[in-house]
């Protein structure tokens, strides 16, 4: 059978997904909100091959094995039920999301997943459907199949619950500048957190109802292009996605020291009239929601502070392609 290859790019959630409805099928509990981004992306290469014994599957040059690997062979799973075929794949992964660059590539991973296997088992699927199919993998790579700003209608079942592009060629100044923060605490992944925070958080529903309320604002902030309101509510979102996880039992926090210095310099800069605004996800690093105009100020005002801090900068990116079939 013919082997396709697939690039996808990571998106970073404008409005958080942060609690499942349902844990088997990955259905949210909040509709969020993304911008994919251009300069980091995951290119995926799938073959079915008949006489394979077992799925084999190759990230960045390593044989996976383990729970990394299960999410992987969950989605051929489903891909092989659609074609109806039990052939075997070899899979191929290469990451260009260096850990350095403060993202996460499950989102970019899934979303090629997804593009590559459907083709590779001889399925033509909409984009509706291979954001349905990535959702099965990690629920952010729903949205890393479309460019530019997207949505994930969080629906209620298999066949409601996929992305949707806003608007996929973005062409005003919107940027996102990473802080790397290096003093990582224990890694609670997203999957754990999230859960812990819908079995555990008194305050959950709140903050759901709260989150669902921010979508229609964001995409009207987005239509307008309007840069203060996307950073006002993409802020004041990440915070308190941020705040679910001390509610918890027990607590936790994904925020270090070093992320709330960077977190009030932000403040502070929008206090002197620049319009910057932070996110953060499952980890220490900050992210700066920018415009490009800005990125020499923010920089000076970074490095008077934390001399050594690490930075990148990413602009608004393409969706999911297939890049070769042979
Ligand atoms: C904080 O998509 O990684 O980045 O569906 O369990 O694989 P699973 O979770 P995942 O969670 C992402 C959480 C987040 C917010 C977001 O991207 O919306």
């Amino acid at each position: 059978m013919t082997a396709y290859t697939a690039r996808a790019h990571t998106n970073i959630a404008l409005l958080k997904y942060w609690g499942k409805a349902d844990q088997e099928l990955i259905i949210p509990t909040t509709s969020s909100v993304s911008l994919t981004l251009n300069e980091f992306y995951t290119d995926t290469t799938v073959e079915f091959i008949p006489d394979l014994p077992d799925d084999e599957i190759v990230l960045d040059g390593k044989l996976l094995s383990g729970s990394s690997n299960q999410k992987v062979i969950h989605v051929l799973n489903l891909v092989r039920t659609k074609a109806n075929i039990t052939t075997k794949a070899k899979v191929i992964s290469t990451n260009h999301v260096p850990t350095s660059a403060g993202l996460a590539s499950s989102a970019s991973a899934f979303a090629a997943l997804a593009g590559a296997a459907s083709k590779a088992a001889g399925l033509n699927l909409t984009r509706s459907e291979l954001s349905m199919l990535a959702r099965r993998g990690s629920g952010s790579a729903s949205r890393s199949i479309f460019g530019g700003f997207a949505i994930w209608n969080r629906g209620t079942n298999d066949r409601d619950s996929f992305a949707h592009p806003i608007d996929e060629d973005v062409h005003w100044p919107i940027q996102l500048l990473t802080v790397i923060v290096n003093d990582q605490p224990k890694e609670i992944n997203s999957r754990v957190g999230m859960q812990s925070v819908v079995a555990t958080d008194p305050f959950y529903q709140a903050w759901v109802d709260h989150a669902n309320a921010q979508v229609p604002a964001m995409l009207t902030a987005i239509e307008n292009h309007d840069f203060q309101k996307i950073g006002q509510l993409a802020e004041a979102n990440a915070l308190q996605m941020h705040a679910q996880n001390l509610m918890a039992t027990p607590a936790f926090s994904y925020l270090t020291d070093t992320s709330w210095i960077i977190i009030r310099l932000v403040q502070r800069l929008r206090q002197q009239g620049l319009s910057v605004y932070a996110t953060m996800d499952a980890g220490p690093n900050v992210k700066i929601i920018s415009m490009p105009a800005d990125t020499a100020k923010i920089l000076v005002a970074l490095k008077e502070q934390l001399p050594n801090v690490k930075t990148t900068v990413a602009t608004p990116g393409p969706g999911l392609e297939i890049i070769k079939g042979h």
